[in-house]
């Protein structure tokens, strides 16, 4: 694992995207796997930047997030698919036919965990997963278990996780309660990993994830069996590590 230490939030962002910009210039048809929250959002305005300068050209790359709420339609405002339009494809030249989601409307979630498993055989797999990290060290939606969950599947979130998504609804009730995630097969099978951290609140996950046992317990965990893992943290994130010690 790779451990860059940034100097504050809008530094990690640059650092990430710069890795994020180098992996499409050098492959145009790279498949990137996208996360939703607050930490990517200025990676994704970074890139925007370096698109409209003409540094990065997004035509044939295809986008494959990790992650949706159930029950809520794309166009819904809080929904994932809404979040990454307003916060990156509608401000690149991504093609939309190469913009995958999971569908929130799917109710059958079997049919919907194999056709999004699918989607992901079909590209080829990930190229580089970008990925946050919660406070429980849930990646994706993948959530303290007894075991790793393979494909993509459909999780019931954790309090930790509605109550850390509140914020971005009216209130915790109005917070689905379901999500389909990846799996960890498509996250562990992805050829390079770029997860990134800010905050002091995301400290003890970072230490208990890449310091600690690989335990289901703590999802990100896994990322230790990974050969290619570059974590962009701030100094607070990384203020548990025993590297910045
Ligand atoms: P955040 O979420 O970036 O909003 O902190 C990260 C995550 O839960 O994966």
């Amino acid at each position: 694992m790779r451990l860059i230490c940034a100097k504050n939030y809008q530094d990690m962002s640059r650092k990430a995207a710069n890795l994020i910009s180098a992996q499409v210039i050098l492959c145009p048809e790279s498949v990137l796997g996208l996360a939703t929250g607050s930490t990517p959002i200025g990676i994704y305005r970074q890139l925007i930047s370096w698109y409209e300068k003409g540094d990065v050209d997004f035509s044939k790359a295809v986008s494959i997030n990790l992650d949706e709420y159930c029950g809520l339609s794309p166009r819904d405002p809080q929904s994932y698919s809404c979040f990454m339009h307003q916060n990156f494809f509608d401000h690149i030249n991504i093609d939309p036919r190469r913009v995958y989601l999971p569908d929130g409307m799917q109710t059958n979630s079997t049919l919907e965990c194999a056709r999004y498993d699918r989607v992901i055989a079909d590209n080829g797999g990930i190229d580089l997963q970008l990925l946050g990290i919660g406070r429980n060290a849930h990646i994706g939606f993948n959530e303290p278990d007894d075991h790793f969950s393979k494909g993509t599947h459909q999780v019931a979130l954790t309090e930790s996780t509605i109550q850390a998504n509140t914020r971005f609804f009216q209130s915790a009730d109005e917070v689905p309660k379901l999500a389909y995630s990846v799996g960890m097969q498509a996250i562990m099978q992805a050829r390079k990993i770029l997860l990134v951290a800010c905050g002091e609140d995301k400290a003890e996950a970072l230490q208990r994830s890449f310091f600690g046992p690989v335990t289901p317990q703590i999802p990100a965990s896994i990322l230790q069996l990974h050969q290619d893992v570059t974590v962009i943290a701030d100094t607070a994130a990384l203020s548990l590590c025993p590297v910045t010690r």
